[in-house]
């Protein structure tokens, strides 16, 4: 009989795994509370007609990536979210929180895309992002990419990360510039390759084409630069003005157009140093002053950005593994209650017990103890039980003490620390329970 196993696209997090990405969360979390973001939850399930429109008919995720399904016979097309920016901000206008902005929220969760998997490319995959609502300011755009800049320093990966920003500018200027570029292409169709139809429903996604021919006509093409009038300039001055002023590096990338649809003004991604491939970032966001809008709610300006967990997790080195206080042994089955009085007692007092499992000699639970990188190792038989006492052994040297009950904690702390303890005698005469209280 052969396990079924796991979708393709979809992968187990095992214990071995996650401290890895605990560091990466705990990190975040950090961050956003010296920002102040408040944490926001919304469902993996929305209405698929959320996504639609405002991630763009014609991209490829919504033309191809989002998990669909009929809620029951007629019912609602449901979507598994792809993406957490839009059900946020669908969120914030159904609890009413438009009414008190700006909004400040940050979010982590599973994400569905039907892409095809590889590594750092999953269907299931972690983002944390972050949105402001209700902010219409270059500095809201400036102080989300300070975040990112200052996780990635929190971290230790700043140095393998390069970051590239944009500007959009407003819908009138995009429009000029999308047919401008239909122009171009349609020119220049006999030169391009297959993806050369793509100009009449999303030209800017040729800008991006993997296609060799269709990139070189493309490297001609019209600039969204020189389309855009004084204020989309003067946002986006004012954004790169803070960032240089913040010490963090940027280089201005006018192929830079992010795949969904609702940005406007500044785009910016971050992605490994020295890989070229666009769908490799780490990290990305930019403003979408015109969402909240499209999805029937009040005009109300947003900029954010999200970044992908399984990427960040991969630059991250292991963190030291995760050892108990002390390994608890039992050499006689008559001792296992006390045993396990014993242990909750320490855990009540902090300290961390993990319990043998299984029988074997002292000698072969104490290798145990040492695999399990335990500081102390608890040794409780019939003559410890009876006496309600406790044998501790301190794994780094082998010094061995005793302590009654309720003692125990403080003696095993004292132990760790490595104060007060005299090579024991394990006959129950080495009594320091009065050396520390
Ligand atoms: P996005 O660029 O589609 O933006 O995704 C953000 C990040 O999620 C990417 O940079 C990447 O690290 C990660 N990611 C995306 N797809 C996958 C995948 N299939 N496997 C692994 N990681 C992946 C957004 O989702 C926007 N909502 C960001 C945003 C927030 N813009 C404004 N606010």
């Amino acid at each position: 009989m052969t396990v079924i196993s796991a979708i393709r696209g979809a992968r187990d997090l095992l214990p071995g795994d996650l401290p890895r990405w605990r560091r990466a969360e705990r990190a975040a979390e950090r961050c956003f509370a010296l920002y102040g973001y408040g944490e926001i939850r919304t469902p993996v399930l929305e209405r698929a007609e959320l996504f639609a429109r405002q991630l763009g008919e014609h991209t490829e995720l919504v033309e191809k990536q989002m998990y669909l399904f009929a809620d029951g016979d007629g019912g609602d097309t449901l979507a598994l979210r792809p993406e957490a920016t839009v059900p946020t901000v669908r969120a914030a206008l159904q609890s009413g929180m438009h009414r008190n902005l700006p909004a400040r929220l940050w979010y982590r969760g599973a994400m569905f895309r039907r892409e095809r998997p590889q590594r750092g490319r999953y269907r299931q995959f972690w983002q944390i992002g972050a949105e402001i609502l209700g902010a219409q300011s270059p500095s809201a755009d400036a102080e989300q990419i300070l975040l990112t800049a200052r996780l990635w320093r929190e971290l230790g990966v700043d140095g393998r990360l390069r970051l590239a920003v944009n500007n959009l500018g407003d819908g009138e200027e995009r429009a000029r510039h999308r047919e401008k570029l239909r122009e171009h292409f349609r020119a220049n169709a006999a030169e391009m390759g297959e993806d050369a139809a793509r100009a009449e429903t999303n030209p800017l996604r040729l800008l991006e084409s993997r296609d060799a021919k269709t990139a070189a006509v493309a490297r001609d093409a019209p600039k969204l630069s020189d389309e855009l009038g004084d204020a989309s300039r003067k946002h986006s001055d004012a954004v790169c003005e803070s960032l240089t002023r913040a010490g963090v590096a940027f280089s201005q990338d006018e192929t830079l157009v992010r795949g969904l649809d609702y940005y406007n003004l500044t785009v910016f991604e971050w992605s490994l140093a020295g890989d070229d491939r666009r769908q490799n970032a780490l990290c990305g966001g930019g403003r979408y002053d015109g969402l909240s809008q499209q999805i029937g709610g009040p005009p109300m300006p947003g900029c954010g950005f999200a970044l992908g967990l399984d990427r960040l997790v991969d630059l991250l080195a292991e963190p030291p593994r995760e050892t108990p206080d002390c390994f608890l042994t039992l050499t006689e089955e008559c001792a296992r209650e006390f045993a396990g009085e014993l242990a909750e007692h320490c855990r009540d007092a902090g300290l961390t017990v993990w319990r043998h499992i299984g029988g074997g000699n002292l000698a072969r639970q104490l290798k145990k103890a040492d695999a399990a990188g335990a500081k102390t190792a608890l040794i409780i038989g019939s003559r410890e039980a009876a006496a309600r006492r406790v044998t501790i052994k301190r794994m780094s040297d082998g010094d061995q003490r005793e302590a009654e009950f309720a003692k125990a904690p403080a003696q095993i702390k004292a132990a760790i620390a490595g104060d007060g303890v005299r090579d024991g005698d394990g006959d129950g005469g080495n009594n320091n329970d009065d050396s520390v209280n």
